[in-house]
């Protein structure tokens, strides 16, 4: 039995009743509903000429965020809210604060990525709207913002000038008392399943019960989560992914738990709300990869579970989590299974995941007395861009001897590892800068990375070790500096 989809758009509930395969919400706009104005860049959620806010409903209140409509697939929107440039025109015409200071500041030339910038705006203009907030926004929340969009005219300067500027006009409300009740008319008790063609079911269970069976019963299907790694392998690999069985829905894998020195981050909590949990333990140590972690409409559509499930070798996640030692949590017929996080991985693409398991949570350790802990990323770009080299690095120390040393990187093998030999070269010793030569030397022995279009071998094993490097001025028990002494001090030190 296929089961209609329904969302709300454009003050009316959508029902679906038949999708083709791999219908994204970005075609279904274009082509079936004939609003053009959400643009396909590179479809890849790299450009953000797409953006789309969506609103859903988490304990009973709204939550509107930005996502790409490229990469999400039509019935990922089910119970949902999919609001479009075309939502913001005002009664009689007028333009909405975020389009008004976009046409004052003047924001936009060919206007190609136009649509998908205000969406980002309007976003920004919502969150400050929810919080009660009047003042300009900061620099760094409206970059935060716009790391998802990419305009090749214009340049940044005038549409962070509009940023600024909207908050400054007439303002303009938006009723999520009404959306609330919208949605909570569109929340199933039940699990979707939606025929999507060629004889495939797309499933949206809602409890982690109903999720192990449907893995039992269709061990081929794709598990289908924030959609920012498999949108990719639709849109670019043209791959068929068979039947689909979603996770967003099951709010068994949308929870964070601390559980006395660890905290546990369902596999279903998207990278922004996994991020902003970790930071308020760990803020010197994470914020900046949190901000660098690919753009906001990725970080708010993809998930922990997915960072860690797909393993990629270049993935940000897994080496920081390696290194404070987290665990995943799988679950599959057989009930729970609990492993460290580096076991998970067993080769290029290859994982310790039986057919019938999936991840449901990730367990990570809370910081600990005389611990210390960095995460680096190296890439050309500050936003939005893969890393060439991840580092991490956790050291606890007695005194001045190091008595637990874990290492883990990105970029450098087929797979998030450790660096045994390194590690190996540091525990019992003293943090001296003789110690961290040895180690330094040692990451030669465990990694043999490879040359491709971010790096070359050479200068990732460069790179590699200098970040160590950094990671001991940060950390050396005597006169550590802060980071932006290491980067004076690298600069002084080349001239
Ligand atoms: C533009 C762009 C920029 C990006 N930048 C970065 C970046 O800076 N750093 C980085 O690390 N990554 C980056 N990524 C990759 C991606 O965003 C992350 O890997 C993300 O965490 C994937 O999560 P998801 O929920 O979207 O996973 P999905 O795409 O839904 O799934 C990914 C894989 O994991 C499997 N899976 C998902 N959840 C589970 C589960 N609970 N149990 C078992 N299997 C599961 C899926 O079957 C699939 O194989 C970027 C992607 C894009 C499109
Ligand atoms: S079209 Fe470029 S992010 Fe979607
Ligand atoms: S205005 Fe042309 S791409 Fe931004």
């Amino acid at each position: 039995m296929s089961e209609p989809i329904r969302f709300y758009y454009r003050g009316t509930v959508h029902h679906i009743n038949h999708t083709t395969p791999l219908r994204t919400v970005l075609q279904h706009l274009r082509e079936d509903l004939h609003c053009t104005g959400t643009k396909e860049g590179c479809a890849e959620g790299d450009c953000g000429a797409c953006t789309v806010l969506i609103g859903e409903l988490s304990d009973g209140e709204v939550r509107l965020r930005t996502i790409n409509s490229c990469i999400q697939l039509l019935p990922a929107l089910d119970g949902k809210a999919l609001f479009t440039v075309e939502d913001m025109q005002q009664p009689g015409g007028a333009l909405h604060p975020a389009q008004q200071a976009m046409v004052e500041c003047h924001g936009s030339q060919c206007g190609f990525c136009t649509p998908g910038f205000v969406m980002s705006l309007w976003s920004l203009y919502l969150q400050r709207e929810g919080e009660g907030q009047s003042a300009p926004p900061s620099r760094k929340q409206i970059d935060d913002t716009l790391s998802g969009n990419l305009c090749r005219c214009t340049g940044y300067r005038p549409i962070i000038a509009a940023a600024e500027r909207m908050g400054q006009l007439p303002p303009v409300r938006f009723d999520r008392a009404a959306l609330a009740a919208t949605l909570q008319g569109l929340q199933r008790s039940g699990m979707l399943t939606h025929a999507i063609g060629d004889g495939h079911t797309f499933f949206a269970p809602r409890t982690l019960a109903e999720v192990i069976q449907l893995r039992t019963l269709y061990p081929a299907a794709t598990i289908l989560s924030g959609s920012t790694d498999v949108g990719l392998w639709f849109t670019k690999q043209l791959r068929n992914l068979g039947d689909i069985i979603y996770l967003g829905q099951v709010s068994a894998l949308k929870t964070l738990h601390l559980r006395g020195d660890q905290l546990d981050i369902g596999a279903a909590v998207s990278l922004d709300d996994a991020y902003r949990a970790l930071c308020d333990h760990y803020p010197q140590e994470l914020s900046e990869l949190w901000q660098r972690f690919a753009g906001q409409p990725v970080r708010n559509a993809g998930t922990l579970g997915g960072n860690v499930a797909n393993g990629s070798p270049i993935g940000d996640s897994m080496p920081w989590l390696i290194a404070l030692g987290a665990s995943v949590v799988l679950h599959g017929r057989a009930g729970e299974r609990v492993l460290a996080l580096e076991d998970l991985y067993l080769g290029y693409q290859k994982k310790d995941l039986q057919p019938d398991e999936i991840v449901a949570a990730i367990r990570i350790p809370l910081p600990q007395a005389g611990r210390h802990f960095r995460t680096y990323k190296l890439a050309k770009r500050f936003d939005q861009d893969i890393s060439a080299v991840c580092a991490a690095f956790a050291i606890s120390l007695d005194g001045a001897i190091i008595r637990e040393a874990r290492i883990a990187f990105g970029g450098m093998a087929a797979t998030p590892k450790r660096a045994a030999q390194a590690e190996a070269a540091l525990l019992g010793q003293p943090w001296t800068e003789a110690t961290l030569a040895h180690a330094m030397t040692m990451l030669a022995q465990d990694y043999a990375p490879l040359s491709d279009m971010r790096a070359s071998s050479a200068y990732r094993m460069k790179a590699a070790q200098n970040l160590l490097k950094r990671f001991w001025f940060e950390t050396r028990p005597e006169a550590p500096l802060a980071p932006q002494q290491v980067n004076a001090f690298a600069h002084g030190e080349r001239a």
